[in-house]
């Protein structure tokens, strides 16, 4: 799995170490970003230690826990806590994932788990990076049916074989994984849309129902928007949803040829 580095301001300070639960018999440690807007101070690294005989297996279970029991302050974000949100994606251990399907022995072998916010973007505060780009990009390539036929009576109707197409790309839970660890989108994010935006594209490109193909690929037909991927594959090794965006961007340029025999 590709490991990379971390957020842009690289002026860490060593943090407060928290007490270490009292009577707990099996400690975790965690290495924990944290910066606050409203502080004027540099990001600091905060130690926290976890009793995993009182905490869940996961990793967003000991970042619940270490809110509950030390540090209310801390913050992250979180909804479903079954990988189906997205919400509470991060870097954990170098690795881009969400924390609520990654468990803390998967990550845990060297010691100190060491936890930022997803890298290259923003941070508003402790482990939440702003993706107003992020999903400003996402809806710039439309990701809805669009047709000029009459709607029908009932429903838009489409094949099995054409609803296999699908596979693979609907699945995305807009986490950002991929597109914050592709090195193309750091260096030029407000341009290039990044292969999570891409995958939805593409999504759309190859759905039977949609009569706007031409429409979406002349938006897409642009020198940053679809074309700054190098196929460096970051994004799907990135992906905690086993994901191909560099597959469906790859698709997308072979449309592209394909328009222009
Ligand atoms: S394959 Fe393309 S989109 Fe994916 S990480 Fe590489 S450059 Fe970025
Ligand atoms: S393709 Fe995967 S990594 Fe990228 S946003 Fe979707 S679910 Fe997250
Ligand atoms: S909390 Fe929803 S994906 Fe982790």
């Amino acid at each position: 799995m590709a490991k990379f580095s971390l957020p842009k301001n690289s002026q860490y300070t060593e943090g407060k170490a928290w007490p270490k639960p009292e009577g707990a018999k099996n400690l975790q440690e965690f290495r924990i970003y944290r910066w606050s807007p409203d502080d004027g101070s540099n990001p600091r690294i905060d130690t926290y230690h976890v009793d995993r005989d009182d905490c869940g297996p996961m990793v967003l279970d000991a970042l619940i826990w270490i809110k509950s029991n030390l540090d209310s302050t801390l913050t992250f974000r979180r909804s479903c806590r079954e990988g189906i949100c997205g919400s509470c994606a991060m870097n954990i251990d170098g690795q881009n994932t969400i924390a609520c399907t990654m468990g803390i022995d998967e990550c845990a072998s060297s010691g100190a788990v060491k936890i930022y916010p997803l890298p290259h973007m923003p941070v508003l505060k402790d482990l939440v990076p702003d993706l107003t780009t992020f999903f400003a990009q996402h809806a710039a390539v439309e990701p809805w049916l669009q047709t000029d036929s009459p709607t029908p009576e009932h429903e838009w109707r489409q094949s099995p074989e054409d609803r296999v197409e699908l596979d693979g790309l609907y699945e995305c839970i807009l986490c950002a994984c991929c597109t914050t660890a592709c090195p193309s989108y750091w260096w030029n994010g407000d341009r290039f849309l990044g292969p999570a935006a891409l995958l939805h594209a593409y999504r759309w490109l190859a759905d039977s129902r949609d009569e706007r193909t031409g429409d979406r690929l002349d938006t897409l037909e642009d020198p940053f928007r679809l074309y700054r991927c190098h196929t460096i594959m970051n994004c799907a090794n990135a992906c905690p949803k086993g994901l191909n965006p560099a597959k469906a961007i790859a698709k997308i340029k072979k449309m592209m040829v394909e328009r222009h025999v």
